[in-house]
């Protein structure tokens, strides 16, 4: 199969044609995500720095991403299919794009490098927490980690027990759970760091279609580490009457007992200077405006339309009327530091 993508065309061995250990992953529904990884990496202005990418495939984002900025001198692909290897090698000749191959399991190259990398990209198949630990180390100072995630099920809610195992935490339903996965994959990744007095910040973050993905920037340091974890929390939520707020409060305002959710990363997710700068690439402008918005409202949810006019048999607020910011995980969620009594106190009768 042929297909091309920003400046880069690459060619893949069609599934139907291959055993399934041997298949070569390529997703196109993936090209937003490596749209954006681009534009951000133009974004940080990087120069002359080297990028890993642990888990490559067909090595179209690390190939985007040589040809589409000019941040990299080195560029690493590694993969532990010989079969995605060999595509990378021969998908970098093609477009003109030198690389530096690898084929090891993830883990064991990050233990065995030798020199620190400015960017490493972690993006496996289900959770990237495995390798979080040894990929912060293989970073050099103010180093980029970009992770993927697509255990979306169990930080989201679906799968409680699964998050509780693997990120240290309780996910809840709520009408803004994507955010709620978001908050407590990032926290787990700040915490697989702090061991080591590494504060890992995160500046950009986004939930699409069945995936999370977060990139951080790695800061060295016992004090920064102690501000970042100070933004890790609980919330208390109350299904019955949707308020919810930071901390363990166990009774809610109505009377009804509130669930606890987390504990997940509270602070900013995105550096909004960053951002503005990344929609200068004119694409995606509806998206940018969203994180903007999003961004400039401090708390850790949103609501959404629908639930409260579900819960409060009313009808279903307009976006307009709201007056608030605007949210890209949900094109009905809506995000204000104001309780569910003020919002409704706001709406016209
Ligand atoms: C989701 S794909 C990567 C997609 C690619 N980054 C892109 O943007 O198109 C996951 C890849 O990780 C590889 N992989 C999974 N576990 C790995 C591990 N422990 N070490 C190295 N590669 C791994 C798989 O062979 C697969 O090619
Ligand atoms: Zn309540």
């Amino acid at each position: 199969m042929k297909y091309e993508e920003g400046l880069i065309k690459i060619f893949v061995p069609d599934r139907q044609k291959l055993m399934k250990k041997n298949e070569i992953f390529l997703n196109e529904h993936k090209k937003f995500d490596r749209d954006l990884n681009v534009f951000l990496v133009k974004a940080l202005k990087l120069k002359g720095k080297t990028y890993l990418e642990l888990m490559g495939a067909s090595g179209i984002r690390g190939l985007r991403l040589g040809k589409e900025t000019k941040a990299f001198k080195k560029i690493i692909i590694n993969d532990y299919k010989l079969e995605a290897v060999r595509n990378a090698e021969k998908n970098a000749e093609e477009n003109k794009v030198k690389i530096e191959s690898m084929n090891e399991d993830a883990k064991k190259l990050l233990s065995n490098l030798n020199q620190g990398v400015d960017y490493v990209d972690v993006d496996p198949f289900g959770s990237p927490i495995y390798y979080v630990r040894s990929a912060c180390l293989a970073l050099s100072r103010n180093g980029v980690l970009s992770i993927t995630s697509t255990d979306t099920g169990a930080l989201s809610g679906t799968f409680p027990k699964a998050c509780r195992r693997r990120y240290h935490a309780v996910p809840y339903k709520t009408e803004f759970y994507y955010e709620n996965g978001l908050r407590i994959l990032a926290k787990a990744v700040i915490e697989e760091a702090s061991i080591h007095d590494i504060a890992l910040v995160p500046f950009f973050a986004h939930a699409t279609r069945h995936y999370f993905r977060i990139y951080f920037r790695k800061v060295k340091g016992a004090k920064e580490t102690d501000e970042l974890m100070r933004m890790i929390n609980y919330l208390s939520y109350c299904p019955d009457c949707l308020e919810r707020s930071i901390g363990l409060k166990e009774v809610c305002g109505c009377g009804k007992k509130r669930v606890i959710i987390g504990p997940l990363f509270t602070g900013k997710l995105y550096d909004i200077s960053l951002v503005k700068r990344m929609k200068k690439s004119g694409e995606y402008e509806d998206f940018f405006d969203k994180i903007i918005e999003e961004a400039g409202i401090d708390v850790p949810w949103f609501y959404t339309t629908d639930s409260l006019a579900r819960k409060y048999k009313i009808c279903e607020p307009r976006m307009r009327d709201l007056k608030c910011a605007r949210t890209h995980i949900n094109p009905k969620g809506f995000k204000t530091s104001k309780s569910v009594k003020e919002i409704l106190a706001t709406l016209p009768q």
